[in-house]
């Protein structure tokens, strides 16, 4: 026979009975000294926490990246020289939907990766798309309103998406890419991610270089359509999940070909476009992508919620050889993570394990909530302020960044001046056959099921603006969904409204 343990309380005392509650007679109602029962109900209460607020429903596993290539000319962070091997942990995601959404929902996929250096925690916070819907962190709470529930109804709504988004044309590109095939992958093993952001490298001479992350699936690219993704949802809302998770267990791991683009940094006062543009990819002719390496997804977690609920990613997280860039929505990042986990995670969630760096963590933070580490993380009781006479932590002058080049005056700079944001999404038209336009007008106007047509008309003119054919195209696609005409008082709202 098999010893098996003893079920205890949390505080460590054996549990006589998990059966039968403790009551007066045997009919009798429960007595307030049943602490176990109290303790068990107590605990359930507590079980969910705030979910993200945005990017709730995800599926995560583990994996290494392993560097193949020799880019220690642009970078002196250890993880990235040559024959390096890192382990890391990925959370996939989808980005509106709560954490019960069905999984095969058109959306922008979340693409996180905390690669556990031993040089401190790199968090790359990116998505399946190498850009973004706006440039200005300032139209972040705005635009995810736009994705969430109204207020009123509960319900997601089209008419305030299209609306932000067609008096936001530099979310067109975004828009094109999301509305296009890659829209919906099947797994998250078939679609790419991106860091999206420009970060920079910097080397041991304290040069720096820009750089964009690419991550290319080695299973190929695989979407739905919509008609396809209904039929999925209606069997299963889990279709990720299975996916991923069953995959790994069977042994098959996912595997992406890692790149990065690598811009000088002068250059960046060169390029027609800001190269700090979040709604803007560097074109591969001028700045082509590099390999470097492979990553590998190979174990899963075995308990969801420690693992992958419990995960905090965070832009802020580089180490040295990486560093930020001028990008503004970067910056809000930098910030806003780490403030999000404080919320939802308390204020010592790097202690929790799949949070922790595997690196020595030596700091003079103290007491707060969830302080589960026991001891001062200086090493010594004694040492609890910097500086200090007793051989407590110092600073590493070696991790210092070389100077980020910044110029101008204060001012909030009207971002939407002199910017082209046209140009990007016509070369990814242009890319698209004709199966992926048709798909793509289809899927658009399928998206503008019940938006005003001054609203509508509104977006058409930013399509038109992009393509001719791009316009025509969701037009034609719209009347054929909805019986859809450009009336004349669509139009003069449309006037009215610019
Ligand atoms: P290239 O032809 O050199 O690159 C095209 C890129 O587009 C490839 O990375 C390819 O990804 C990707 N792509 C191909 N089909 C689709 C699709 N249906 N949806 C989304 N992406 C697709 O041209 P440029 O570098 O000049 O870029 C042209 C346009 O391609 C850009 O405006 C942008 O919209 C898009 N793009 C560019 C990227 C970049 O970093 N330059 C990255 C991703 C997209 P893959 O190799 O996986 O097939
Ligand atoms: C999640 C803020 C833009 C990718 C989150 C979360 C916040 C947030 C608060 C929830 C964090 C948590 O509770 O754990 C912002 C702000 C942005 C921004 C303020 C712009 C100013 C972006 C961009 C990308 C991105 C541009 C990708 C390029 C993600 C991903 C997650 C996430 C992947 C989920 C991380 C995970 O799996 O835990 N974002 N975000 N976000 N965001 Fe953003």
């Amino acid at each position: 026979m098999v010893d098996k343990p003893i079920m205890t309380t949390t505080a460590g005392s054996p549990i006589p009975d998990n059966q039968n509650t403790l009551t007066a007679g045997e009919r009798g109602p429960v007595l307030l000294t049943d602490y176990q029962l109290i303790e068990k109900l107590a605990h359930q209460n507590r079980e969910r926490i705030p979910e993200r607020a945005v990017h709730a429903k995800g599926w995560g596993a583990y994996g290494t990246l392993k560097i193949t290539g020799d880019i220690s000319k642009y970078t002196k962070a250890k993880a990235l020289q040559p024959g390096a091997e890192t382990p890391l942990l990925l959370r996939f995601s989808t980005v509106a939907g709560e954490m019960g959404a069905a999984d095969a929902e058109r959306d922008v996929r979340g693409f996180a990766i905390k690669f556990y250096t031993p040089e401190g925690n790199w968090d790359l916070v990116g998505n399946n798309t190498p850009v973004f819907f706006i440039r200005d962190p300032l139209k972040f709470p705005d635009f995810i309103h736009t994705q969430k529930r109204h207020p009123r109804t509960n319900l997601r709504s089209a008419t305030a998406m299209w609306d932000f988004w067609s008096l936001s044309p530099e979310s067109l590109h975004q828009v094109t890419i999301l509305m296009s095939d890659r829209g919906l992958p099947v797994a998250p093993m078939y679609m790419n991610g991106y860091g999206s952001h420009t970060y920079s490298f910097w080397n041991d001479a304290g040069e720096r270089y820009w750089v964009k992350f690419h991550f290319k699936t080695q299973q190929g690219h695989k979407f739905y359509t919509n008609e396809e993704a209904e039929q999925v949802i209606a069997k299963t809302r889990e279709s990720y999940q299975e996916e991923l998770f069953g995959g790994i267990e069977r042994g098959e791991f996912p595997k992406w070909t890692v790149q990065v683009q690598i811009m000088p940094e002068l250059d960046a006062e060169k390029t027609s476009y800001n190269p700090f543009d979040l709604t803007k990819v560097w074109p591969h002719s001028e700045y082509p992508p590099i390999e470097i390496g492979v990553m590998e997804l190979n174990r899963n977690p075995d308990n969801y919620f420690a693992e992958i609920e419990q995960a905090a990613f965070s832009p802020s997280n580089i180490v040295p050889g990486i560093g930020f860039s001028p990008d503004k929505m970067l910056q809000a990042r930098v910030f806003s993570y780490a403030d999000a986990h404080r919320h939802r995670l308390g204020t010592h969630y790097e202690s929790i394990p799949v949070n922790q760096p595997r690196c020595p963590v030596h700091h003079y933070h103290r007491d707060g909530q969830m302080n589960v580490y026991g001891g001062l993380k200086t090493g010594n009781p004694d040492v609890y302020y910097e500086p200090n006479s007793f051989n407590g932590p110092v600073e590493s002058p070696a991790a210092k960044e070389p100077p980020l080049r910044i110029s101008g005056d204060a001012a909030r700079y009207d971002h939407r001046v002199g910017n082209d944001d046209y140009s990007q999404p016509r070369a990814l038209f242009e890319l698209f056959d004709a199966g992926q336009r048709e798909r793509l007008f289809k899927n658009i106007a399928a998206a503008m099921g019940g938006v005003p047509g001054f609203i509508v008309e509104r977006q058409l003119g930013h399509f038109k603006l992009v393509h001719p054919e791009y316009e025509a195209g969701v037009r034609r696609a719209l009347k054929e969904a909805h019986g859809y005409e450009a009336t004349a008082v669509s139009l003069e709202e449309q006037s009215a409204a610019e």
